[in-house]
C-alpha cells in the first residue's frame, strides 16, 4: 500500500478482529516500522515487547472493560519506555515524542498490511493497568508501558472520525489572527 493511502486509511479500530492469528513476519515488520522512527537525538529509548502467546494476549485482552478491539486482539505491541527518562539534550528527555512517532509508524505499518489497531495509552494511565501489564510482560522496575496496541484482522466496518479540514489547524507562513484561515489549503475544496 503507498504511504499516502495507508495516511488515508488508518484510523482507530474497535471492533472485533477475526479469529486468524498475526503472522510473526507481519508482527516484526510492524515493529521494524517503529524502529526506524525519529528520535530525540536518536537516543531510541522506546523499546517493544510483541505479545502472540495466546495465553498472555488473553490475560492483557481481559482486563479491559469495553474495547472490543482489545478484547479480541490476536496480538499486542507493546511500548515500554523509562520510569526516569535521561536528559538527552539540555536537560530535556523525549521519551513521549519517541515513543509516539514509533506509535504512529506502527500504526501506518499496521494499515499497509491490511490489519488494523487503536492507540491504547489513556487506559494505562488509569487503576494501575500500566503496572499490572508491565508485570504480564515482566518489565524491569524501572520501565513502564507508554502505549499498547491490539492488532488484528478487522471483522467489521469501523466508523472514521471527521478531520477537521486543512484551512482550520493548517497555516502558511503566519498564525493568522483570531485563528481565522488566510489562504485555502489542498483540501478545501
Ligand atoms: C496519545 C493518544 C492516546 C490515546 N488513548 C486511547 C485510549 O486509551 N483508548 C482508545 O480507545 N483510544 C485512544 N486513542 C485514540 C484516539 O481516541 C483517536 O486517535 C482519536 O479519537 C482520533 O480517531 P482516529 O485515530 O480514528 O483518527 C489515543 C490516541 C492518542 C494519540
Amino acid at each position: 500500500m503507498e504511504l499516502f493511502e495507508a495516511i488515508e486509511k488508518r484510523h482507530s479500530y474497535r471492533g472485533e478482529f477475526r479469529e486468524q492469528p498475526v503472522e510473526r513476519g507481519d508482527l516484526a515488520r510492524i515493529v521494524e516500522a517503529g524502529l526506524k522512527a525519529p528520535s530525540g537525538r536518536n537516543a531510541q529509548t522506546t523499546t517493544f515487547v510483541i505479545v502472540d502467546e495466546p495465553g498472555t494476549v488473553r490475560e492483557i485482552a481481559a482486563r479491559h472493560p469495553t474495547n472490543r478491539a482489545v478484547k479480541t486482539a490476536r496480538a499486542f505491541i507493546a511500548c515500554v519506555v523509562d520510569r526516569a527518562p535521561k536528559p538527552v539534550y539540555e536537560g530535556h528527555s523525549f521519551i513521549v515524542e519517541d515513543c509516539a512517532a514509533a506509535a504512529e509508524n506502527m500504526l501506518l505499518a499496521i494499515t499497509a498490511l491490511g490489519y488494523a489497531s487503536v492507540w491504547i495509552d489513556g487506559w494505562l494511565r488509569v487503576e494501575g493497568n500500566a503496572e499490572k501489564i508491565g508485570r504480564l510482560l515482566a518489565l524491569p522496575p524501572g520501565k513502564t508501558v507508554r502505549v499498547i496496541l491490539p492488532v488484528g484482522r478487522p471483522a467489521e466496518r469501523w466508523p472514521r472520525k471527521e478531520k477537521k479540514p486543512f484551512g482550520e489547524r493548517a497555516f502558511f507562513n503566519r498564525y493568522p489572527e483570531g485563528g481565522q484561515r488566510r489562504e485555502a489549503g489542498p483540501s478545501d475544496g
